[in-house]
């Protein structure tokens, strides 16, 4: 029987980052995967195909819009669906094998299968009418989520469809309904509303982006909206009829109120994702799971059982596949004893919208229901000289600092590449910096990170090109 000093089941960012960490450590590591291929949610049916998808579609719309003002002229860009999704699957391709290279080079045995725990210290893999055991002085679980589901709606996958269907659909629908105005329906609802498709949300709660700052998500909603989605929210889809031609989903007001019916080619049902523990054999190991039915540990990443750690979406916290993999580090440095540590209160968040919408640390509501003090900075694109220039003003920068210290407590932005400004205000935080920290550390001009150094002036009312 093959002996190991760790075992981790599931191979996504949580997974295969913690195996490479233990090689590096010194560890003989395996790693179980179920699926074909390596690299779990995020590289197979999520945040890569997704943003494969955002990519394209973006340069197509850019090229129908916004290059003829530029002074480029281009005759009206035509679609080839089929390319678009072969792009996508390059990429695809591409990190998988990546993945792969990473696991040989760190002399990780590959252990193609379904993981089951049969007791402390060993695993059983099985899959291909085969099965094998291993012995694993230590074990992570990393084996992710999977989608949510609504009662009495189907998915098929082709026109009831989760994420996974909605990341390779075979044409454009003319009208797409999307329940769940999260992350997955924005970003997914971008792509195909790019691409042709008339796109109406339905959300149950009152605001969009639940758990972002309040203020950035009425003002994106409000971008969206311009650009030609249709929000309804406070409601709920209660069913969908796919009996005939078109779906028709029936619609009605979260607090009770009288039903309409909405009809779609195609229903994207995206209103969040729970950990995925199917088969694992956690019952019989004894390995307790929590009330929403994730993995219980406590801040070292263990188990109630002796040598079993959890890790990534099918722990508590956000399921964000950055989180996953520094869970996947401090767990193998923990294992390795060393003082592998998370601080959850620099994670940042992101929707690769345009603009984007990028997030780390408290918001307002935050703030105000913990009772903190605080002070805002706020700085907008429009005041911004690049963004100026390139005709990309919509948004702004929102600095929260502590009242009594300056600590900065939030960033919180809205804006094109959003997404890659957010990390300036993760490094300031990570080493518990003030907004007169940022304000004084010299930004590069011109540059839209000059919005977030504004922003930080702002805290002390004292922006310049404001
Ligand atoms: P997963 O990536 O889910 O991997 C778990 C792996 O375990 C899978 O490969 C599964 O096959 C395997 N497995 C499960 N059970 C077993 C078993 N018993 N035996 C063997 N193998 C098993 N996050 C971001 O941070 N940024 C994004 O842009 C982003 N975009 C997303 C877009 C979409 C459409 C979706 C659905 C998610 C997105 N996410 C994004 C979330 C991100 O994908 C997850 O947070 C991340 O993948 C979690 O990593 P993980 O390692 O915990 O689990
Ligand atoms: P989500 O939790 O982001 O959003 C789900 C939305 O559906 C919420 O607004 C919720 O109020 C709403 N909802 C729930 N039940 C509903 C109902 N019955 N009717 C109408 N609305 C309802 O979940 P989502 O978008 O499915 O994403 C899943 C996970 O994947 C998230 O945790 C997210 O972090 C991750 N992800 C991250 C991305 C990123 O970082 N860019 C991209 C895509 C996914």
């Amino acid at each position: 029987m093959a002996s190991y000093d760790l075992v981790v089941i599931g191979t996504g960012p949580g997974g295969y980052v913690c195996a490479i960490r233990a090689a590096q450590l010194g560890m003989k590591v395996a790693v179980v995967e179920k699926n074909a291929t390596l690299g779990g949610t995020c590289l197979n049916v999520g945040c890569m195909p997704s943003k494969a998808l955002l990519h394209a579609s973006e340069m197509f719309e850019e090229a129908a819009r916004s290059f003829a003002k530029m002074g480029v002229s281009v005759s009206a860009p035509k679609l080839d669906l089929p390319a678009m999704m072969d792009f996508k699957q390059q990429g695809i391709d591409g990190n998988v094998k990546g993945v792969e290279f990473l696991m040989k080079k760190n002399k990780i045995d590959v252990l193609k299968g379904t993981g089951k725990i049969i007791g402390a210290g060993k695993v059983e893999v099985s899959g291909d009418g085969k099965s094998e055991t291993v012995e694993a002085r230590n074990i992570v679980i990393a084996t992710g989520s999977d989608i949510a589901r609504l009662k009495g709606i189907d998915i098929d996958e082709k026109r009831i469809v989760s994420s996974t269907g909605a990341l390779s659909l075979e044409k454009v629908p003319s009208s797409l309904l999307i329940v769940g105005a999260g992350v997955i329906g924005l970003e997914l609802g971008s792509v195909w509303h790019r691409l042709g498709a008339k796109v109406t949300v339905v959300e149950f709660l009152d605001r969009i982006l639940p758990g972002m700052d309040g203020e950035v998500a009425k003002q994106f909603q409000r971008l969206l909206e311009k650009q030609g989605f249709t929000f309804k929210l406070g409601a709920k889809v209660t069913a969908v009829d796919a009996s005939g031609k078109t779906l028709q989903a029936k619609i009605e007001p979260a607090a009770g109120g009288a039903a309409e019916t909405i009809e779609a080619d195609v229903v994207l049902v995206c209103i969040g994702r729970v950990p995925y523990t199917e088969g694992l054999g956690l019952k019989e190991a004894g390995v307790a799971l929590d009330n929403r039915g994730r993995v219980e540990i406590d801040s070292h990443f263990s188990t109630n059982v002796k040598g079993i750690y959890a890790i990534g979406d099918v722990v508590a916290g956000p399921m964000l596949a950055h989180k996953a993999e520094d869970e996947g580090v401090a767990c193998a440095e923990i294992i390795a004893g060393q003082a592998g540590h998370v601080n959850y209160d620099v994670i940042p968040g992101v929707v690769y919208t345009t603009p984007e919408v990028s997030s780390v640390g408290k918001t307002e509501e935050d703030l105000k229901q913990a009772g903190v003090a605080y002070t805002v900075g706020k700085f907008p694109f429009t005041a911004n000289g690049r963004s100026k220039v390139n005709q990309t003003t919509d948004g702004f920068v929102k600095v929260l600092a502590d009242a009594k210290t300056d600590r900065v407590l939030g960033v919180h932005i809205v804006g094109v590449e959003a997404g890659e400004m957010i990390h300036e205000a993760c490094v300031l935080m990570e080493f518990g910096g003030s907004a007169e920290d940022l304000a004084r550390t010299c930004h590069a001009h011109p540059t839209r990170s000059e919005a977030i150094k504004e922003a930080a002036l702002a805290v002390g009312k004292r922006a310049i090109h404001m």
